[in-house]
């Protein structure tokens, strides 16, 4: 059973069910098929009409998918499970977001997909921009996580990164401008940077172009390019396709094992120890970043070090063993 369009008012008319044929042919669909985005239940009314829809529709556990807003809703509903009887069955989160910004899995359903989109527009603008000299500036989606900048940008090679969690300031700017103005004198042709769109307030994707062109000194010129929502769409890649599939069959195992037991517990799915399991909504904010949205430990910044070793390195400041030449990375 699918309840779409989320809430407020009408709720029993968007529960459909969900036979095999009106699935038909949706694995190479996105997530939005679904048609639950962004609206979810706030007041006291709303949980008990939503317990009022589940006992009316004789719902026996839920499968949450989806993102921030749907794991803190299901979150809440999980303290208010006494608002309605319809209520006390057992509940599981599935993390599905392209923003990867959720507790528990390495990935979320949905966020190769738009890493690949992303990838493939910066590698056809670093083709476009191969006959100029020309530093690109990239912004990515994300809220306030990183990933999807930062994983792009250790997929094409980008020499900066500037993200919510290691955003710009006014001392590393200065350091990024000279080196990039030494760069392009010194022979490159390409300079990239990708932003995530939350990475700060002032510092925006317009305010580096317009700093970047000021300080170029006449020798490169500079382009921004806002990926936008491209990357929420895309066919499904095998991986997320295979990532959802192996996800959403635990979840079902766990809510069958629950209803059996007679248990009513909401839980959102996760790893440990190379298995599969999970944890209660309600202890969520130990792992979870509720202000920023995003785990309070993100595997993928471990990785920061090897971008910054990959990047092109200004000659005064490389090594012996870095020097490959203008370009290197
Ligand atoms: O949460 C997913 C996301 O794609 C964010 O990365 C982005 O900020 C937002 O949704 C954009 O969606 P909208 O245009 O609806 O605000």
């Amino acid at each position: 059973v699918g309840i779409r369009n989320g809430f407020p008012g009408l709720l029993a008319d968007r529960v459909q069910p969900m036979t095999w044929e009106a699935v038909e042919g949706w694995a190479g669909l996105g997530g939005a098929e679904l048609g639950t985005s962004r609206s979810t239940p706030t007041s006291d009314e709303e949980y008990v009409e939503v317990g009022a829809a589940l006992e009316r529709n004789s719902i026996d556990a839920l499968l949450v998918i989806g993102g921030h807003r749907a794991y803190m809703a299901a979150r809440r509903l999980a303290s208010n499970q006494n608002l309605h009887p319809g209520l006390a069955i057992p509940a599981i989160c599935l993390p599905a977001t392209i923003d990867n910004n959720l507790p528990g899995w390495e990935m979320t359903v949905g966020a190769d997909t738009a890493l690949n989109e992303i990838v493939r527009d910066i590698d056809r603008i670093r083709q476009a921009a191969s006959a100029t000299r020309r530093a690109f500036i990239v912004e990515t989606m994300g809220r306030k996580c990183g990933f999807l900048a930062f994983m792009s940008g250790l997929s094409v090679g980008a020499e900066e990164v500037y993200l919510n969690e290691d955003p710009p300031t006014l001392a590393r700017l200065n350091v990024d401008v000279a080196e990039m103005v030494e760069g392009f004198r010194t022979g490159r042709t390409f300079h990239l940077a990708i932003r995530n769109e939350q990475a700060s307030p002032g510092y925006t994707t317009e305010f580096l172009r317009q700093l970047f062109t000021e300080e170029s000194d006449g020798v490169f010129s500079v382009r921004s390019m806002i990926v936008g929502h491209l990357q929420q769409g895309g066919s499904p890649t095998p991986f997320d396709r295979a990532h959802a599939a192996g996800l959403a069959a635990f979840c079902v195992d766990w809510l069958t094992g629950q209803v059996l037991a007679g248990r009513s517990d909401w839980h959102y799915a996760t790893t440990g120890d190379g298995k599969k399991h999970t944890e209660p909504l309600t202890q969520v904010s130990g792992v979870y970043d509720m202000e920023n949205r995003r785990p309070r430990d993100q595997w993928w910044m471990a990785l920061r070090e090897v971008l910054s070793t990959l990047s092109w390195q200004p000659p005064s400041s490389r090594s012996d063993e870095q020097s490959g030449g203008p370009g290197a990375g």
